[in-house]
C-alpha cells in the first residue's frame, strides 16, 4: 500500500514529487525516496522514517532534473531501512523502480539474477524488477519493461525510470495507479490526492494496463505493448478539501466534517412524499434473495450494523464476512445472492478478492465505496458512493458514518421494493434521517464532556467497550479507535456476553465504556452495568439525553440526542472517535500517522 509518485515535464520534479508523496505519506510512512533523472545519470535520495527524514536530505542535497519518481513504503519484504527504501536500481544505477505490492517469485528471481551476475543492495522482494529492466533493457524502456513484467507473478503495481531515457513506464496489476494529464507534463500517483494540485483529468489505470509517459504524451497498452482506448476522467476534489483546514489533524476535521458527509450520502436520495430512496443504480435488486457483506477493517464494523439494518428493512438474511476469511473458507453463494463490498478506498486488496470470489460464484456485486473510479468500483455491477470526501487520517470516521448511511439507503431501497416496509413507516424514516446530520452536529458541540473523560482516562492501560444488538459494532468500532491512535489495548465484546468472560477483567482499573442508549433491551443493559458496577468496575456511559437510570449508576456520563434505535449508531460512535482522538492527542501520539498501520491496505 505504498504511496507512488513520477512526474515528467519542465518543473523541478524533486518538489512535484516530494508534494505528492506528502499527500501520500498516509499509505506508509517506514521510509520514503525519490529518483531523479540528472543529465545523463539517475540521482537518488532514501530515508527510513517519515517524509520529513527525506526532505532534510534533500535540503542538505539537492537534486535538479524534471523527471523523477518518488515513494513512500509500508514495509512487506525487508524491515525499514535506507537500504530497504524505494527506489531500488539495478546494478549500474541506471535503472530505477519503485514499486507496490508483492513481487510472489521474486526469492526464485532473485537466485537466478544472481547466477548471472547481478548483485543486490537489499532485502527488498521489488529490487529484482530493477534487475530484471536491467537485463531486457537495450535502449527501449517500455520494451524492457513489457519483458519484466512477464516474469513477475503477484499483485503489484511498478513505476520504472532509465537514465538518458525521457519516458516513464508503469505497470499496473491490481495494486491502484492513476495518471494526471496536464500541458507538456504528466504526472502519476497511486492516489488522486497527489495529483490534485496539478490537474483533475486523470486516466484510472486497468489491471493488466501499462502507462508510458512522457512530457507531451502518454500511451495506453496491455502488458504485451498493445494499444488500448482509454478515455480521461475529472475528479471533483479540490485541493483544499484534502488539507486539514485549521484542524490540527486530519482526523479531527473529518470527525467535524460527519455531519456534512451524512447530508452529501443522504443528499438527494431520499423522496420524502413516497417514503421511497433512489439511489441512481441501474442494478435490478428483484432477484436478490440474500445478501453477503465483505469488508476489512471500520468498514467491516460498518457492515455489521448494515447487517442488522439490512435484516429489518428488508428481511433479507445477511451474512457479514472479513473479506480475508471470505475469500479462502470456500463460501456458499446460492442464486440469488447479492455480494456488497463496503470499503472507503475501493482499494483494499482482500475485500476486492472476496468481491471476484463471490462474482465467481454466481453472485451479483454492489460496491460501496468513497473513492470515485477505485478498483471495486471498475470490477462491480454498480456502486453506491459514499460522498464522504477525500479521508486522509489513518483511522476512519467520516467513512465509517457514510457508509453507515449507505447501508440504512440501501436496506431501505430493497425494503420499499420488497415491500416489507410500507410508505408510512418509510416516511417516519426518511424523516428520522433529515435530522441525523444535525443530531450529530450537537454531539459535536458538546465535545468538551468527551475530553474531560479523555483527560480522566488518558493513562488507563485497558478499557472495555460494550454495546449489545446494533451497537454491538458501535463498541467493537469505538475500540478499534482507541487501539489503533492511542495504542492502549481495548477490547469489545457484546454486552450480554460479558458476563462469559471479560468480566473477569473487570476490577477498579478498568475504565468500562457501555454503550447504553435507549433501546429495545435498555432494561437488559441496565442489569449488566449493574454487574459492573458490582465488581468496581468505572463505568463510562454513553446514554440518551434526559436518562436518569444509566446516568445514576455511571462513574461518568456522555449524554447524545435521542434518535432511532436503527440509526443510534451514526449518533453514538462519535463521542467514541473522540474520545479516541481526544486520548491519543493527550499521550502526544502521532494520531493521523499511527505506528505500522496504513490507509488503504493494498496487500494480503
Ligand atoms: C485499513 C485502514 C482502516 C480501514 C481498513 C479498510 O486497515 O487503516 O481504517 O477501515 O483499511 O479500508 P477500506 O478502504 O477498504 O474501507
Amino acid at each position: 500500500m505504498c504511496g507512488i509518485v513520477a512526474y515528467v515535464g519542465e518543473r523541478d520534479a524533486s518538489e512535484v514529487l516530494i508534494e505528492g508523496l506528502r499527500r501520500l505519506e498516509y499509505r506508509g510512512y517506514d521510509s520514503a525516496g525519490i529518483a531523479v533523472q540528472s543529465g545523463s545519470r539517475l540521482e537518488l535520495r532514501k530515508r527510513q522514517g517519515k517524509l520529513s527524514n527525506l526532505t532534510l536530505a534533500l535540503r542538505e542535497n539537492p537534486v535538479q532534473g524534471n523527471l523523477g519518481i518518488g515513494h513512500t513504503r509500508w514495509a512487506t519484504h525487508g524491515r525499514p531501512s535506507d537500504l530497504n527504501a524505494h527506489p531500488h536500481t539495478d546494478c549500474r544505477e541506471q535503472i530505477a523502480v519503485i514499486h507496490n505490492g508483492i513481487i510472489e517469485n521474486y526469492l526464485l528471481l532473485r537466485r537466478e539474477l544472481e547466477a548471472q551476475g547481478h548483485t543486490f543492495r537489499s532485502q527488498t522482494d521489488s529490487e529484482v524488477i530493477a534487475h530484471l529492466v536491467e537485463k531486457y533493457f537495450t535502449g527501449d524502456l517500455s520494451a524492457a519493461v513489457y519483458r519484466a513484467v512477464g516474469e513477475l507473478q503477484g499483485a503489484y503495481a511498478i513505476v520504472v525510470i532509465a537514465a538518458g531515457t525521457e519516458q516513464v513506464v508503469a505497470v499496473r496489476t491490481v495494486s491502484p495507479l492513476v495518471v494526471g494529464l496536464g500541458e507538456g507534463e504528466n504526472f502519476l500517483a497511486s492516489d488522486v490526492p497527489a495529483l490534485l494540485p496539478y490537474t483533475r483529468r486523470v486516466i484510472f489505470l486497468a489491471d493488466g494496463q501499462v502507462a508510458v509517459l512522457d512530457r507531451h504524451q502518454v500511451r495506453i497498452t496491455n502488458l504485451r505493448g498493445r494499444p488500448v482506448e482509454v478515455k480521461p476522467s475529472t475528479v471533483d476534489w479540490n485541493p483544499v478539501m484534502a488539507e486539514k483546514g485549521g484542524f490540527d489533524h486530519f482526523m479531527l476535521k473529518e470527525i467535524y466534517e460527519q455531519p456534512q458527509v451524512i447530508q452529501q450520502t443522504l443528499g438527494g436520495r431520499l423522496i420524502d412524499q413516497s417514503g421511497d430512496v433512489d439511489l441512481g443504480l441501474g442494478l435490478d435488486f428483484s432477484q436478490v434473495q440474500r445478501v453477503h457483506l465483505v469488508a476489512c477493517g471500520s468498514a467491516f464494523y460498518a457492515s455489521c450494523v448494515g447487517k442488522y439494518v439490512l435484516e429489518r428493512f428488508a428481511r433479507l438474511p445477511v451474512e457479514v464476512d472479513l473479506a480475508s476469511e471470505y475469500r479462502y473458507r470456500d463460501p456458499v453463494v446460492p442464486e440469488g445472492t447479492l455480494a456488497v463490498a463496503v470499503s472507503q478506498s475501493g482499494e483494499t486488496i482482500d475485500t476486492l478478492e472476496a468481491l471476484r470470489e463471490a462474482r465467481r460464484r454466481g453472485a451479483k456485486t454492489l460496491g460501496l465505496v468513497n473513492v470515485k473510479g477505485s478498483s471495486i468500483t471498475r470490477e462491480v455491477d454498480d456502486t453506491l458512493y459514499l460522498h464522504a470526501g477525500p479521508e486522509i487520517g489513518v483511522a476512519s470516521t467520516k467513512a465509517y458514518t457514510g457508509m453507515l448511511c449507505a447501508l440504512v439507503l440501501l436496506g431501505l431501497h430493497l425494503g420499499r421494493q420488497r415491500g416489507t416496509i410500507d410508505q408510512k413507516q418509510a416516511s417516519w424514516l426518511i424523516a428520522e434521517l433529515r435530522r441525523l446530520s444535525g443530531l450529530v452536529q450537537q454531539v459535536l458541540d458538546h465535545a468538551e464532556a468527551v475530553n474531560e473523560l479523555g483527560r480522566r482516562f488518558q493513562n488507563a492501560r485497558d478499557f472495555l467497550f460494550l454495546g449489545r444488538g446494533i451497537n454491538f459494532p458501535t463498541a467493537l468500532e469505538g475500540a478499534l479507535k482507541l487501539k489503533e491512535i492511542s495504542y492502549i489495548h481495548a477490547e469489545a465484546y457484546a454486552t450480554g456476553e460479558m458476563k462469559h468472560g471479560p468480566i473477569a477483567l473487570i476490577d477498579a482499573n478498568m475504565p468500562v465504556v457501555m454503550v447504553a442508549t435507549e433501546s429495545a433491551v435498555y432494561d437488559k443493559v441496565i442489569s449488566n452495568l449493574q454487574e459492573v458496577k458490582a465488581r468496581e468496575g468505572i463505568v463510562l456511559a454513553l446514554v440518551s439525553e434526559g436518562d436518569t437510570r444509566a446516568a445514576a449508576l455511571a462513574d461518568a456520563v456522555i449524554q447524545v440526542p435521542r434518535v432511532s434505535e436503527l440509526l443510534s449508531p451514526i449518533v453514538n460512535v462519535v463521542p467514541l472517535q473522540l474520545l479516541a482522538y481526544d486520548i491519543a492527542k493527550r499521550r502526544g501520539l502521532d494520531v493521523d500517522q499511527p505506528r505500522n498501520l496504513a490507509k488503504a491496505v493494498t496487500v494480503e
